[in-house]
């Protein structure tokens, strides 16, 4: 008789996301959930009336596999407005599932095995199984947290140069930076663009937080750059702008034989995004100014309430730029790692955040860290006072 049926080994090479078994964590030791990073607030009333108007209307059908139309005519529409360019609704977008899938699609679209991909370092978690998935063998870069004062977290330019080589297929991008806060300047996008046109690389840009931003940031969009919007397959989805992470609406925008071969690996992934949602999508990218500015005056003052909080309870925080996230240095506590205090703060204080080493390919590039979210309702940041208060006394 043979043994039991084995499992992949690309299965094998990664773990279940840490950040939503924190989540999990969290409901089962009613703690205040500053893990993952979703909305615990209601969504734009607008967008939610042009879901319900579309399920009435009966868009019950799949979609056209890579978007229905209206959703990539308003694709196209925002993304020239904000970045210029001419990007047809026909040939350059895909709408996917979330962005999560969108950023798999690519990855498997464009690597073959043996390929390298570039990824900057603490990174968003998907991309190590990203990398595993499509094949691809992803090399490392670290960003560097900022010695003080208003400073970013910043790469090696050498660092980076070195690590281009014939091989390189791809780097990732995440501007808005999960879970750093890093917005990149247009001087190191440039610089990255011009490795990418040096070496024949693509840059795959995430930038899913391109309205989250603090202080002076600029989000500069990779493809805006001369002759980037050949060779960049940009990332985006309505999860973080319009407060709807369970939607699971995305996009890729790509050159148009970049988009054929996305659209193939989607059509096969999972056929297309929910109908009925794309057209609130739709409904939502036509929102007026006032909502996008509105978005970044109300993270701003999340982000003070939780720098407050988290100072003054001991922890040394790192200022983001952009995004919803504060990372934070933890050694004064004495926890012997990351994951053990993580943990403690779950189960004895009653507080969820992500444990640092899940941003890295070596854990002990986290061990000091924390990652915790402020995109909270001003209670559950409250509530998150009070336990961090009940715990310090
Ligand atoms: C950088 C980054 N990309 C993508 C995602 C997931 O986006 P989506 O909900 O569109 O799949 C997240 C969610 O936390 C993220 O932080």
């Amino acid at each position: 008789m043979k043994g039991r049926p084995r499992t992949s080994i690309k299965a094998s090479q990664f773990s279940e996301s840490v950040i939503r078994e924190m989540t999990r964590l969290a409901h089962a030791h009613g703690a205040v959930n500053l893990s993952q990073g979703f909305p615990d607030f209601p969504a734009p009333d607008a967008v939610k009336h042009a879901a319900c108007d579309a399920i009435l209307a009966d868009l019950n059908q799949y979609a056209i596999t890579w978007g229905a139309k209206p959703l990539r005519d308003a694709i196209a529409a925002d993304a020239m407005a904000r970045r210029g360019g001419i990007i047809d609704p026909e040939t350059n977008i895909t709408v996917c599932c979330g962005s999560t899938e969108a950023m798999m699609a690519a990855m498997m679209a464009i690597v073959d095995p043996g390929d390298e991909v570039i990824v900057f370092e603490p990174f968003y978690e998907n991309y190590g199984p990203n990398a595993v998935l499509s094949g691809a063998t992803p090399r490392f870069v670290r960003l560097r947290e900022p010695a003080g004062g208003g400073a970013d977290w910043t790469f090696d330019a050498d660092e980076l140069a070195a690590a281009f080589s014939n091989k390189t297929r791809a780097i990732i991008i995440n501007t808005p930076n999960n879970p750093t806060g890093k917005v990149f300047t247009r001087e190191e996008l440039q610089y990255i663009a011009d490795l990418c046109q040096q070496w024949g690389a693509l840059a795959v840009t995430d930038e899913i937080y391109e309205h989250i931003l603090y202080d002076d940031a600029e989000h500069v969009a990779m493809a805006s750059l001369d002759g980037m919007a050949e060779r960049t397959i940009t990332i985006n989805g309505v999860s973080k702008t319009f407060s709807v992470t369970g939607w699971r609406v995305g996009w890729t925008i790509a050159p148009a034989d970049v988009t054929s071969a996305i659209r193939k690996v989607h059509d096969f992934l999972t056929v297309g995004a929910a109908a009925p949602l794309q057209a609130a999508a739709a409904a939502a990218l036509s929102m007026p100014a006032s909502y996008f500015d509105g978005l970044a005056t109300t993270y701003r003052a999340k982000r003070e309430r939780l720098l407050g909080i988290l100072g003054k309870t001991g922890f040394r925080c790192i200022v983001p730029k952009g995004a919803y996230y504060i990372m934070t240095d933890v050694s004064s506590f004495g926890f012997p790692d990351d994951v053990t205090m993580a943990r403690y703060l779950v189960t004895d204080v009653g507080v969820a955040s992500v444990p640092g080493s899940s941003f890295y390919r070596d854990p002990s590039g986290g061990r000091n860290q924390l990652r915790f979210c402020f995109c909270k309702k001003d209670e559950t940041l409250t509530a998150a006072e009070q336990r961090f208060a009940a715990w310090a006394r």
